[in-house]
């Protein structure tokens, strides 16, 4: 899809289609006054035939308005103007595209301007109306022996602006969120990939290709020997009872010369999660394939900000294995040395995410980093105590987690605080090692004893954590991959420029 913002005048702008808001009890906004008048007032003939009330969501498509150059013109539905959510605006923008995307126009101009959900600003608009659209056109079809490969008529997409000023900020907010759906696009993909194709060595593979793609990225693998010597005891302990080897993978993205400390992402990257010897339930276990979305919003938000060449030092560091039982697994109650040098109890070995993300958190060190912010499908418990629509964020910089809920908010990819507080670490304790990687038998506050377990290695840094197990993925009928929290990301590090 290409996107353009422009000028014009609704009623004298030669299109295969304009789009306009009509409010609840078919009321007008400006423009569609402005449409009714030059049509002589054939719009409100229209609405008095009772077929279109302006509710939200509901859209008509109206044809060869007398007077109107534009071949069609679309109303949206829009509700009460005074009661507009930002969730409502990105439904009328999902109903409104979905109306258009198969007919027969080829472009489509928006006029957003009355639209004012909760004071959000015209660049807001756009990179939600971008994002919306552009979560309507994905399709993960490579694994269907019949494609929908019908070619789409409609390949332009127009916001109108209303000067210069609107233009410029119009043009601002295509360019990022263009980059933003491209890494979503990523993320995604690699989400909806099963485990039997997209295994640790899948996604080393994938980071070589990232790295060949854009000559900012720089990528270094390290195997199952080199993490052996560097002592990462735990995250081993994780790939231990899979054939798939583990991969630790790093990619540095360089966007300026200056000498900047960098800021590292680090994701989980469990390719398949089944809980090991502490086996998961099989009913859903299927999704446990997506238990690599931290690491994939790594590599998603590497190729937005590669794509917007943001002047900043980021890496990203993936710590993948897969997750099974089998004759060499590791079992509740064994012991492991982490390259911290810290020891753990494995109670659970269904609590694998923290295993591969301490040893991760640790070799960080070597970079030097500024900040780390490590992203994870990390527990269950988030998802009980947020449901679907945060992320969950904890860390030990309040600013930092300041910085990340202001990008959430902005990039409306929701995130919301849990506290860390030491008393939580009370849960982890063990008779044998320094300390478990989970309690059995009280599961309470599960999404913070699990960061608990994260800070014991993040001490010297600048750190956050997010939780995007309740965040990363749908069930259900839209089963399949979110492609968050990459805007929450970028949307940081753009205000980190
Ligand atoms: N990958 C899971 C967390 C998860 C659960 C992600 C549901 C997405 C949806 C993680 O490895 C896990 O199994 N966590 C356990 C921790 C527990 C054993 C302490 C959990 O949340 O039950
Ligand atoms: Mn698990
Ligand atoms: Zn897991």
């Amino acid at each position: 899809m290409d996107y353009q913002a422009k000028t014009h005048h609704p009623e004298k702008q030669k299109t295969d289609c304009i789009v306009i808001p009509v409010f609840a009890k078919q009321s007008l906004s400006p423009i569609g006054e402005q449409i009714d008048k030059t049509s002589q007032g054939h719009l409100k003939k229209v609405l008095r035939q009772g077929d279109f009330d302006g509710d939200l969501g509901q859209t008509l498509l109206l044809y060869n308005m007398p007077h109107i150059a534009s071949e069609r013109v679309l109303l949206m539905g829009c509700g009460d103007p005074k009661e507009l959510k930002e969730s409502d605006y990105r439904k009328i923008l999902q109903s409104t595209f979905s109306t258009i995307k198969n007919g027969g126009a080829k472009q489509a101009i928006f006029y957003l301007q009355d639209l004012t959900p909760n004071q959000r600003n015209f660049h807001w608009k756009i990179r939600q109306a971008i994002e919306v659209i552009e979560a309507c056109l994905y399709q993960f079809d490579q694994f269907k022996s019949k494609k929908n490969n019908k070619a789409k008529t409609l390949n332009e997409i127009v916001f109108h602006a209303d000067n210069a000023a609107e233009i410029n900020t119009a043009k601002k907010a295509i360019e990022e969120s263009v980059a933003i759906t491209k890494g979503i696009y990523r993320t995604k993909n690699l989400g909806n990939l099963p485990s039997n194709v997209c295994t640790p060595t899948y996604l080393a593979n994938q980071a070589k290709e990232l790295a060949k793609k854009y000559k900012t990225l720089k990528v270094n693998i390290l195997e199952e020997a080199e993490m052996k010597k560097l002592n990462m005891g735990a995250l081993l302990s994780v790939s231990q009872g899979s054939r798939e080897p583990a991969k630790l993978i790093c990619i540095e993205y360089k966007g300026s010369s200056k000498n900047q400390k960098p800021i590292v992402l680090v994701g989980k990257g469990i390719t398949f999660d089944s809980g090991g010897i502490s086996l998961k339930p099989s009913g859903g276990m299927d999704e446990m394939k997506y238990d690599m979305g931290g690491a994939a919003t790594v590599m998603g938000t590497l190729t937005a900000i590669a794509e917007l060449k943001l002047p900043l030092h980021v890496i990203g560091v993936m710590a993948c294995a897969e997750n099974m039982p089998g004759g060499n697994a590791s079992k509740p109650g064994d012991i492991v040395t982490t390259m911290s040098g810290q020891t753990v109890e494995i109670l659970n070995t269904d609590a694998e995410g923290r295993l591969v993300l301490c040893d991760a958190l640790t070799y960080c060190k070597k970079f030097k980093p500024h900040t780390i912010i490590d992203i994870a499908t990390l527990t269950g418990a988030v998802i009980v105590a947020l449901g679907t629509h945060a992320s969950g964020i904890m860390g030990n910089d309040p600013e930092l987690i300041q910085e990340l809920l202001k990008a959430a908010d902005k990039s409306s990819d929701r995130a919301w605080q849990l506290p860390v507080w030491e008393e939580y670490g009370a849960n982890m304790q063990s008779n044998f090692a320094d300390f478990a990687n989970a309690n059995v038998g009280d599961r309470n506050a599960g999404a913070i004893t699990a960061a608990w377990f994260l800070s014991r290695f993040t001490k010297e840094y600048r750190w956050a954590h997010i939780d995007i197990a309740g965040v990363a993925w749908n069930s259900g009928k839209e089963k399949g991959a979110t492609g968050r929290p990459v805007s929450l990301l970028t949307q940081f590090l753009l205000d980190q420029v």
